[in-house]
């Protein structure tokens, strides 16, 4: 006959198996979403896609990476230029790595991404703290930032003042955040992303940050095509009659 507490022994084990296979997981993906978000910085996607594919297919993991030769990783990237985001990833997983408090697990706060791993800043650590952990953390590019200047009837050059680049950023703040409360379970077909707990987070924090970023590159360009927009209501620059085209110009 079995000993009393042997159930409880098989339960244990299987529910510290599918703690590491979820660890494992997020991982994984904090891996892959920094990697594409490093990369997306400086190049077009339809250029980044091969570059992604072949960097991941020969260091799926960040632990592989870290064991990665410093040639190896500086060949990997070339043709996306700017080679010093390259050093820096290696740099940064090396760290990762070896950090107890990570052990390869990227930190799900912004603030903590931005402090603890190199060539993070506030637009990468917003997209993984959003993207990859479900947190309302905005993401603004110089895509968004055409959307949401726009959207608010932004006159002053985003381009050239500083403090509307910052007010910008605290209006997207205040947006994600009411975007991640609008948890309403209506049936949308959000995809279940779990943390390292094993417990579902809201994924729209990430999916808001994305399609405020798409719409700024397809659709809010430079020359924007209103007549495509979801959210002209909204927007002070078509209610002016476009009287903002000129605030994303270099010099002002
Ligand atoms: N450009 C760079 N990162 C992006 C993302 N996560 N979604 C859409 N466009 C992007």
């Amino acid at each position: 006959p079995r000993l009393p507490n042997n159930d409880d022994d098989d339960d244990n084990a299987a529910a510290a198996q599918q703690q590491q296979q979820l660890r494992a997981r997020l991982e994984r993906r904090a891996y892959e979403v920094w990697i594409s978000e490093i990369m997306l910085q400086q190049t077009r996607v339809a250029v980044v896609i091969d570059y992604w594919n072949r960097w991941t297919a020969r260091w799926p993991t960040i632990h592989d990476l870290a064991r990665a030769s410093p040639d190896d990783v500086l060949a990997a990237w070339r043709g996306l230029g700017y080679y010093s985001r390259a050093t820096r990833i290696h740099e940064a997983a090396r760290l990762a790595v070896a950090d107890p408090r990570m052990r390869g697990l990227l930190p799900s706060s912004a603030a903590e991404l931005q402090a603890r791993v190199p060539g993070v800043g506030r637009y990468t650590a917003g997209a993984i703290s959003s993207i990859v952990f479900g947190r309302p953390e905005p993401m603004v590019d110089g895509n968004v930032l055409r959307v949401l200047s726009r959207q608010l009837g932004v006159h002053a050059n985003v381009k050239t003042d500083r403090a509307v680049v910052d007010a910008i950023w605290v209006a997207a703040d205040a947006l994600v955040k009411a975007v991640a409360e609008d948890n309403d379970d209506d049936g949308d077909a959000d995809e279940i992303i779990l943390d390292g707990e094993g417990a579902r987070v809201n994924d729209r924090p990430g999916r808001w940050g994305q399609a405020l970023m798409e719409l700024g590159s397809t659709v809010c360009t430079p020359k924007p095509d209103c007549a495509a927009c979801p959210i002209t209501t909204t927007c002070r620059a078509y209610a002016e009659g476009m009287a903002l085209a000129d605030n994303m110009k270099e010099t002002s």
